[in-house]
């Protein structure tokens, strides 16, 4: 009786409302979020209740998406098949919890998105809104209609008097999807992984041809894990966040061109934007080089690639990932300090790091006289208890190791 839809304002989603109205005679409520996708939202309003919407909400969520997702992901050094940063995944739970908060405040039986049936996002949406509401009606249009083709789209908009801007009547000639962590790009002209991208392609990143020549200079300060001021000014999740992607698009930083492996089976060829994100991950690895105790930084890094997957796969509200949250933030506690870095045409040096919680210890490090701090005869039977197996295997006639 009352579906709580995923609202961007866009021609498809327009196309989804009017749908939802007339093929299950709902009342449709709109949600749209701010993630810092650089949209108005006000448009969105406006074309919903022109479409007789009586319960819209426009949120900005851009600080609790920053604070409660992005963040915790990057203390994990998250990268996707090792490379994406995961932009669009860790995205897709928020926008869940929030439509299915407004479902039981607005006592709506069913959500709807506009993801496509071939695609990871609707795995994302519909995983995180059945862990958080088991008994909730999903709608996926993109499943269900009869509107198969881009033609036949188009005739249903003009039919119910659906604006259609100009360049949507002409196929967009890729899918983007953005938000304050990232853009991604992909579809049609993108779909041949031999042919490289069009500058056009590229949103929120200058090329590092057209970067300056000379380096940017910056500092970044962590606690606990995550980042709380640039060059020594405190800034919310949001403001740091929005201010490293300023930073990273004049020094062309954050741009990549790769395919993956999509959770339904496919491989995809994506280019991503993520020019703060880049920058912040160079960054908490630095501080961790220095904060982390040796196995508590190899554990985490260990199970990286699994709780990077486990977000991709839209598994956020699980189990697993608690798990894998927990800890990872318990590594975190002693990731304090400040890191130097330049920024220069696309990438991302480290030139110093410090902390009140270093285990950095330059007495116990040197090749000068240490003053006993470390005791070189130690190194010897170390070494003669670590050979022992191996020298035993020699006598036997495994050599070099040999099974
Ligand atoms: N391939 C990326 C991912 O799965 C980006 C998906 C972009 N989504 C979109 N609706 N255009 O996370
Ligand atoms: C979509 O299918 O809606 C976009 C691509 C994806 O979700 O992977």
């Amino acid at each position: 009786k009352k579906v709580v839809l995923a609202y961007s304002g866009g021609l498809d989603t327009s196309v989804i409302l009017r749908w939802l109205q007339e093929r299950y005679g709902c009342e449709v409520v709109t949600f749209t979020a701010d993630l810092g996708q650089g949209e108005e939202l006000g448009p969105a309003r406006a074309k919903a209740e022109a479409m007789g919407v009586r319960e819209i909400f426009v949120e900005d969520l851009r600080e609790k998406f920053v604070k409660d997702f992005v963040f915790p992901m990057f203390r994990a050094n998250a990268l996707y098949e090792g490379q994406y940063l995961l932009g669009t995944s860790i995205a897709r739970p928020l926008i869940s919890q929030r439509q299915i908060e407004i479902a039981e405040a607005v006592g709506a039986d069913a959500v709807a998105h506009g993801a496509t049936g071939k695609g990871n996002d609707q795995v994302r949406f519909e995983l995180a809104y059945y862990a958080l509401k088991p008994d909730i009606r999903v709608i996926a249009p993109w499943r269900e209609w009869e509107l198969t083709s881009r033609t036949k789209l188009l005739e249903f908009a003009e039919r119910h008097q659906i604006p259609i801007t100009r360049d949507k009547r002409g196929e967009a000639p890729f899918s983007v999807d953005a938000n304050l962590l990232h853009s991604s790009s992909e579809g049609k002209i993108l779909e041949d992984p031999a042919h490289g991208p069009d500058e056009i392609v590229f949103q929120r990143t200058l090329s590092p041809e057209a970067a300056p020549d000379v380096a940017t200079e910056i500092t970044i300060d962590f606690r606990h894990g995550d980042p709380v001021a640039i060059n020594g000014e405190a800034l919310s999740p949001a403001a740091l966040l929005t201010k490293l992607n300023a930073l990273g698009r004049a020094n062309g930083i954050g741009r990549l061109d790769m395919v993956e492996n999509r959770f339904v089976g496919m491989k995809s060829r994506g280019i991503y934007e993520t020019p703060g994100g880049t920058i912040l991950l160079a960054a908490h690895r630095a501080i961790e080089t220095i904060t982390l105790d040796r196995e508590a930084a190899h554990l985490k890094d260990s199970i990286m690639p699994r709780y990077a997957e486990v977000i991709y796969n839209g598994l956020w509200f699980s189990p697993e990932r608690h798990m894998m949250q927990a800890l990872i933030d318990a590594s975190q506690h002693s990731v304090n300090g400040r890191v130097r870095l330049k920024l220069y045409k696309g990438n991302v040096i480290c030139i110093g790091r410090e902390s009140p919680d270093s285990l950095y210890d330059s007495r116990v490090v040197t090749f000068e006289e240490d003053g006993g701090a470390y005791d070189h005869k130690d190194a010897q039977g170390f070494i003669r208890l670590n050979a022992l197996r191996l020298r035993l295997g020699a006598m036997k006639g495994r050599r070099g190791g040999a099974l």
